[in-house]
């Protein structure tokens, strides 16, 4: 395991300290839905605050694609910062430029400001070594917390890092000792349930875990795919049908690799996705002309709860089912709680996943739940990611 830069390696007293963080959290009508990144980088603030560090915080929100874009503002979440933190969070309505520098010098120890949309700069996605430069001088010390964004090769990720001493904080020090854990020293059995909507998104991902794990579950509308390829039927559900190949490809591999490989045998099926539709369950084999396997049934989640219940440590990515609709989240609820019973050590990774968990107020019960999404999958996918390779010592 690659040791990364950590706070500790730093000489932080009264330090000057830009911080980046991933504060790229769901909004629905100008409402934050998900505080969970804003809460995640706590631990590091407080640290640098022990430090009487003066904190000047980076993020990016959405995809504004170099312009400023209003209802993309960081403003509101400085509020919600200061009420996690119980203390004054300064916000500047842009990230570089005269007013900026100015308003960072008289930064003092203690004192956090944080700073609007990175990528309402156009240099920031280019990894623009001008703009870089712009942040760098705001400040004297970089630390990166934003880990769901360190698989980005951009200004604020790759480029700052570059020009200041630098290291990681404590959200990324833990999602990669957690993450890379799982791949090179994961407690045995270790096992993978993988669902989802698209095995086009996963390709690398189960490529990398085949070798790693003993048991792999597939889920899902991935599930779909993989049953295809292997000649089953499966009427109007959601099937990649330009991925069956590599479907069945990986398929064979894990099965000549020794690896116990379970696909579903059973489905809750509906002719339409919605929440009043008429349901029920469907072998293998027997979804009619017009259904969609929209969750699975109760004879796969038992046989998925019997491989949980064999392991040591178990990661999970993508839902078993439409799970955005309680209808067909039964599966998802039952992998959820028999992970939850279990002693093994429990990962979760993903958007949608970590989402689920959240919605069903799950989240704490887990033994990690990933703040990345994309990510967390190219880690576990055994990529190089730009953010990491910056900190490793
Ligand atoms: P994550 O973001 O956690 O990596 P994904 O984006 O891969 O997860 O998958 C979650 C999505 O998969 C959800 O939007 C869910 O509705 C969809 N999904 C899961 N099972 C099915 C299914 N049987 N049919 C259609 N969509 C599905
Ligand atoms: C995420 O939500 O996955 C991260 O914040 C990265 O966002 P991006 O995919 O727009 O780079
Ligand atoms: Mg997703």
């Amino acid at each position: 395991m690659g040791k990364l830069i950590n706070l500790d390696n730093l000489n932080l007293a009264n330090k000057k300290v830009f911080l980046r963080v991933d504060f790229n959290v769901p909004i629905v009508n100008g409402e934050v839905t998900d505080e969970l990144r804003i809460q995640a980088a706590e631990p590091t603030i407080r640290y640098l605050l022990d430090k009487d560090c003066a904190i000047i915080l980076a993020s990016h929100l959405g995809r504004p694609e170099g312009k400023p874009v209003e209802s993309l503002s960081l403003k509101p979440i400085a509020g919600i910062l200061s009420e996690i933190l119980d203390r004054r969070v300064d916000f500047i309505d842009d990230c570089i430029g005269e007013k900026v520098q100015k308003k960072t010098d008289e930064l003092i120890g203690g004192e956090i400001l944080l700073l609007e949309n990175l990528r309402f700069h156009a240099g920031e996605e280019a990894n623009d070594p001008k703009f870089a430069r712009q942040l760098a001088n705001l400040a004297q010390i970089y630390v990166d917390d934003a880990f769901a964004a360190i698989h980005r090769n951009h200004a604020s990720i790759v480029g700052v890092a570059q020009l200041l001493p630098h290291a990681a904080g404590k959200l990324v020090e833990e999602e990669y000792q957690t993450l890379t854990k799982l791949l090179e020293d994961p407690p045995k059995p270790f096992s993978a349930v993988i669902g989802g909507a698209k095995v086009s998104t996963k390709i690398d991902v189960l490529d990398n875990l085949i070798d790693k794990v003993d048991s792999l579950v597939i889920g899902g509308a991935m599930a779909n795919t993989f049953l295809t390829s292997l000649g089953h039927n499966m009427a109007d559900s959601v099937v990649e049908q330009d991925c069956l190949t590599q479907a069945k490809e990986i398929y064979q591999k894990a099965v000549s690799g020794g690896l116990e490989v379970i696909l579903p045998s059973d489905f809750l099926v509906a002719k339409e996705i919605s929440q009043n539709v008429d349901t029920h369950l469907a072998e293998l084999d027997e979804i009619k002309p017009g259904e969609k396997a929209l969750d699975l049934g109760p004879k796969s989640s038992q046989q998925i709860a019997k491989v949980v219940d064999k392991s040591h440590s178990i990661f999970w990515n993508g839902t078993l089912g439409y799970a955005e609709i309680a209808k067909f989240a039964t599966a998802s609820l039952d992998l959820a709680h028999v992970m939850i019973a279990s002693e093994a050590e429990t990962v979760i990774g993903g958007g949608d996943t970590a989402a689920f968990v959240d919605q069903y107020n799950l989240h704490s019960k887990f033994g990690f739940v990933s703040t990345g999404g994309g990510a967390s999958l190219e880690l576990l996918a055994g990529k190089k990611l730009p953010g990491i390779e910056m900190l490793k010592s």
